[in-house]
């Protein structure tokens, strides 16, 4: 695929004017942005390098992905520091230390950027779409080339060309888009396994929840490029996607001919070579009976569900704008229990939200016995400017939430620790991720059930599934060994 891009790029006349319609725009400014870099390459007598640092959620990985492609194609070689002529940093805003980590960042590169005044820095992803963090930039880090927002990543290409022929820093934030781009280039970080994003931004408004006014209004991707692209990863050497959304469960809605996401699974089923199906997140107040029955039905979509919780009681729940009651969501995940019973669950979890009492997180911790998750994602809260939540008073210490969230944490790990080890002894099948990063006579893989397990193998097992014996539970992960017999 590629190659295809490459050959795309290789045959724009650059004296024309640049063509209106996308993607063809961004391949002449891919063409363009090359000539650029063949040309500093020589002057240089070295390649020109370059590095994206990600923060953040699967989206944004997915966003880097593309962002990452889209420079090898105009050919810059992909470092792992920050030491390269261009460094990119895809941001996070959902908590506030995601923000505080790239000021950090950008202190650092300062000094670096000082010795070398041809480097270039470029700020991209969910923080740029707050008009806050554009004029504190502007104020305080001048020295930044370039800033973009989420809508229009696909535009890299030509805000490059744009940067390079410019001495001041140029800023292109959209605050919301109905355009979805597709056939661009991406760069995947695993040759086995890929996200896929089935449907941007969030309709919501959790009231504490930032990601709706940096993502925008949810769209959804046609089926159609949706299972072409997965053909296509496929037909590479993929086994296994994560089909990507804030809320999985509201696909298609806006679509002409609407559809829903059990019927999308029931169509990404059907490709061959396909081996394993992940998906996330689902929002508890739209999953449908459908999706349960495809996944109870599926013999390719994992025994993993991330249901997030944020909170057991139902008075802050409301205040929360979730939509369902403790009681509601408790009967969804009995259910599903039920009709799944290998199903593992995995929850977030909120502490301190406005309001929230010592009686409040004991809630919150008996729905966690209850369910018996296995995991929990625990956050306190992050005040986020803007938000309804933001304005609402605030009388617990934070004394009182630490305590409250450590509480929380000590039965969320007995728990998680008590469901991980349920398996051992038996024989399931694992996708092999990577070497291990302690011991390299064992490979890590993954279990249909997200559980992670450790045994002896070497890279020649990367990105293949086999059946592995698991023989130790330890907290979140097993020890294991192949088995030949299958589960
Ligand atoms: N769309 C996903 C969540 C995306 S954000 C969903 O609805 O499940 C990931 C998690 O961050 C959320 O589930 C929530 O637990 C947490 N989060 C979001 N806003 C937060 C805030 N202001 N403070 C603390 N945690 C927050
Ligand atoms: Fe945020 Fe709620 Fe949307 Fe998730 S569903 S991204 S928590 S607003
Ligand atoms: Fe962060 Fe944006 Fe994801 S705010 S959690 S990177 S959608």
């Amino acid at each position: 695929m590629n190659d295809e891009y490459s050959k795309r790029i290789e045959v724009q006349d650059l004296t024309e004017t640049p063509p209106i319609e996308e993607p063809a725009r961004q391949y002449f400014f891919m063409a363009k942005a090359r000539q650029y870099v063949q040309q500093e390459q020589k002057r240089l007598g070295r390649p020109l390098t370059a590095a994206g640092i990600t923060f953040g959620c699967q989206m944004n990985a997915k966003d880097s992905e593309k962002l990452i492609g889209i420079l090898e194609q105009i050919g810059f070689e992909m470092i792992e520091d920050e030491s390269a002529d261009l460094v990119f940093y895809n941001t996070c805003t959902v908590r506030d230390n995601a923000n505080q980590r790239v000021y950090g960042r950008l202190g650092l590169i300062h000094s670096m950027k000082k010795k070398n005044p041809h480097k270039k820095v470029a700020l991209c992803g969910c923080m740029m779409q707050e008009p806050s963090v554009i004029e504190k930039i502007q104020k305080s880090y001048r020295f930044v080339d370039l800033i973009f927002g989420t809508h229009n990543i696909y535009k890299f290409a030509e805000l490059l060309v744009t940067m390079y022929s410019s001495d001041s820093m140029i800023i292109d934030i959209w605050k919301d888009t109905d355009k979805i781009v597709e056939d661009l280039p991406a760069k995947r970080k695993y040759p086995f396994k890929s996200g896929v994003n089935i449907m941007y931004g969030c309709n919501n408004f959790c009231s504490y929840c930032i990601v709706p006014y940096v993502r925008g209004r949810e769209r959804s991707r046609n089926p159609k490029d949706i299972i072409k692209e997965i053909e296509q990863l496929v037909s590479e050497g993929v086994v296994e996607v994560m089909l990507l959304g804030q809320n999985v469960n509201s696909y298609g809605k806006n679509l002409d001919e609407p559809m829903t996401f059990a019927e999308l699974l029931k169509e990404v089923e059907k490709i061959e070579g396909l081996e394993r199906i992940r998906f996330m997140t689902s929002h508890p107040k739209d999953l449908s009976d459908d999706l349960i029955a495809v996944m109870k039905h599926s013999k390719k979509i994992c025994r993993h569900l991330h249901l997030p919780l944020q909170s057991g009681s139902t008075r802050i729940l409301e205040v929360m704008n979730r939509r369902y009651t403790k009681e509601q969501y408790l009967a969804l995940a009995h259910k599903i229990r039920a009709e799944i019973p290998d199903i593992s669950l995995t929850t977030d979890i909120i502490v301190g939200f406005p309001g929230e009492t010592a009686q409040d997180v004991d809630e919150t911790i008996a729905v966690v016995k209850d369910v018996a998750y296995d995991n929990a994602f625990t956050f306190i809260y992050s005040k986020r400017t803007g938000t309804p939540a933001a304005a609402m008073p605030n009388p617990t210490s934070d004394e009182e939430i630490k305590k409250n969230f450590d509480r929380l944490l000590k039965v969320v790990q007995e728990t998680a620790k008590s469901r991980v080890g349920r398996l051992t002894g038996e024989v399931h099948s694992a996708l092999v991720e990577e070497l291990n990063e302690q011991d390299a006579s064992l490979v890590s893989g993954r279990l249909s059930n997200n559980t992670i397990v450790h045994f002896p193998g070497d890279a020649s097992l990367i990105g293949k599934i086999v059946n592995v014996k698991l023989l130790e539970a330890h907290g979140f992960y097993y020890i294991g060994e192949i088995s030949e017999k299958s589960s």
